[in-house]
């Protein structure tokens, strides 16, 4: 395939307070992995990059299996890093020669739309630049210094960044040869090394699963859907 999606799942997720690691926390009949791998099936053919934490790549490879279905040959499981950061590069190490667009995806977004990676897919195409999906920020932001309001940020020029982000595939790998920080997104390592980066419309589905009450809502909305 010329398209591969790295899914990073290797976070242990202390946030939501569960015993296991966040990736593999129930939802409904199946682990947040396999939620988010649904998806990632759903959209255009691709090759699949799963980053489990050290120890789980054998359920995140029977998680991935069973989400492929026919598409299993396509499916590859690695051990990810102690940040965000080097999780995505173990899986950048392991994409096909074919490839040449890459997304990146949190497995922590278990119920993101297919339409947005067709979508995040189709700007990278168009455009040749980074692209990530957004959302308007809903709540008045302020900056602060300490307890202190310095001001308010002027939200029109804000967006929530979501995965997947998609990058060019020769862009993604030599920005992160360059990188020589931790960057919290894509996207930001990629403009850190000089090259632009799009915003398309994102999807309220798409939230991250951080807190407890992240994942009772995720446990709300999956629960209707068939396996
Ligand atoms: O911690 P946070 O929710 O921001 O993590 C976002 C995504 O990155 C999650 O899907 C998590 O599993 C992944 N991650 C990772 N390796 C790490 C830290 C986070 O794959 N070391």
């Amino acid at each position: 395939p010329r398209v591969a999606v790295i899914v990073v799942a290797a976070g242990s997720g202390t946030r939501l307070g569960q015993d296991a690691p966040k990736a593999f926390v129930g939802l409904g009949a199946h682990t947040i992995l396999r939620h988010s791998l649904r998806a990632v099936f759903a959209a255009p053919e691709a090759q699949v990059v799963v980053v489990a934490p050290a120890g789980r790549e054998g359920e995140a490879l029977t998680d991935a299996r069973e989400a492929a279905g026919s598409r299993v040959d396509l499916v590859s499981v690695v051990t990810g890093g102690e940040t965000r950061q080097a999780s995505v590069a173990a899986g950048l190490a392991r994409l096909w020669p074919s490839v040449e667009v890459v997304l990146v995806h949190d497995a922590a977004r278990a119920l993101t739309p297919a339409v947005v990676f067709e979508r995040v897919i189709e700007a990278v195409d168009r455009t040749g630049w980074g692209v990530i999906p957004g959302l308007p920020v809903i709540d008045t932001i302020k900056r602060v210094d300490g307890q202190e309001i310095v001001e308010a940020v002027d939200r029109s020029q804000l967006a929530a960044a979501q995965t997947p982000q998609g990058f060019r595939r020769d862009v993604l790998e030599t920005s992160y040869a360059v990188a020589r920080e931790e960057f919290t997104d894509d996207a930001a390592l990629v403009a850190a090394a000089g090259h632009r980066v799009a915003l398309v419309e994102g999807d309220a589905l798409s939230f991250k699963i951080t807190t407890p009450a992240d994942l009772d809502r995720a446990r709300s909305l999956a629960a209707p859907v068939a396996p």
